[in-house]
């Protein structure tokens, strides 16, 4: 069964075929590539672009989304195998799978971390529970990675720069400040794909405890041995942003304290000057900036940055549109 989880589980022409036809899609958005077929969107989180950006890519396409939030307006589910099921949860996963199998021809799944033990957290038990029960493909719509916005920001690079060949682009990755502790997801996504484009990829964080896991650390390294460029970390602000040509910034919880935040908390308050700012911008060669949004302005980055024409962060939300159609249509469709 294909899935789309992760990038990395594709191939480089795999990926390339979904810009591809996610450009098209852009230059016609609507078609019937999903004629007759239906999404099932499982929403464990809140969320803005996804919910909007899948429902109307479906309907664009001739196809059909219905939304479900397991707790709210869905039955509660459990996850564990062989669990006594006398608490909350109402059905298991196993049987909720395949029950949206027989109705639906993907599901798209959104379940962030619960933030208290990464170990756990780091197994992306709930995503990988839907693709073990389905018998239709699986579309990560964010858990810990969120592979939807790396195809959004990748296509998003390569229509400022006008060339498909990143290589040779100085990208940095910055930690920003954030009141609460985020989710990595957007943050492990924005190193694979950077990596994964021939990059020379600058990882900025206020200290190594905001290094990122190691598996999407090690997917970086294998990335940089495959398609060149480079990876580096760096705590030193103005020797990251010097020269670059991409600056992406995302507030991330630190690993080594999931579960004792309020520790986490009297570090990351040190660090609110991590800002995305004109002064900070100044220093690079003319960069793009972008995010994935939502973004707190004047706490993330500055109304300046925001409002500059180098953001793209906007055209990075528009494109999540094109690459959902590119992604449904592959896996449901039989188009790429
Ligand atoms: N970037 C993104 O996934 O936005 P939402 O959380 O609003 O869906």
């Amino acid at each position: 069964m294909k899935h789309f989880l992760n990038t990395q589980d594709l191939s480089r022409a795999e990926l390339d075929a979904l810009l591809a036809a996610a450009a098209r899609f852009k230059r016609a958005p609507v078609g019937e590539a999903l004629k007759g077929k239906s999404i099932a969107l499982v929403f464990f989180n809140a969320s803005l672009r996804t919910r909007a950006s899948f429902e109307l890519g479906a309907f664009q396409l001739g196809g059909h989304a219905i939304v479900l939030q397991p707790g709210k307006d869905a039955w509660p589910i459990e996850f564990d195998l062989g669990t006594v099921m006398d608490g909350d949860a109402e059905e298991h996963i196993a049987e909720v799978a395949k029950v949206l199998g027989r109705y639906c021809d993907l599901i798209g799944v959104r379940a962030f971390p619960k933030f208290t033990d990464w170990s756990l957290d780091r197994q992306d038990r709930v995503l990988q529970a839907f693709a073990r029960h389905a018998t239709v493909p699986v579309v990560n719509m964010e858990t810990i990675t969120h592979p939807c916005q790396e195809l959004a920001h990748a296509m998003a690079l390569r229509e400022h720069f006008g060339t498909n060949d990143l290589r040779g682009k100085k990208y940095v990755l910055t930690w920003t400040y954030h009141p609460k502790p985020l989710n990595t997801a957007v943050a492990n996504s924005a190193l694979t794909i950077a990596t994964r484009l021939g990059m020379d990829v600058t990882l900025l964080c206020p200290t190594p405890d905001y290094v990122l896991d190691e598996r999407y650390m090690g997917w970086a390294r294998d990335n940089v041995a495959e398609a060149g460029g480079s990876l580096h970390v760096s705590h030193d602000i103005e020797a990251a942003y010097a020269g670059a040509d991409v600056v992406y910034a995302k507030s991330w919880g630190a690993l080594p304290f999931f579960g004792s935040w309020a520790a986490e908390k009297a570090i990351r308050d040190r660090y609110r000057h991590f800002i995305v700012d004109e002064a900070k911008m100044a220093l690079t060669n003319d960069a793009v900036f972008s995010h994935c949004l939502p973004l707190r302005r004047n706490v993330k980055a500055t109304d300046a940055v925001m409002d500059s024409p180098r953001c793209i962060a906007i055209d990075e939300a528009e494109n999540r549109l094109h690459v959902q159609k590119a992604v449904m249509a592959w896996l449901a469709g039989g188009a790429a």
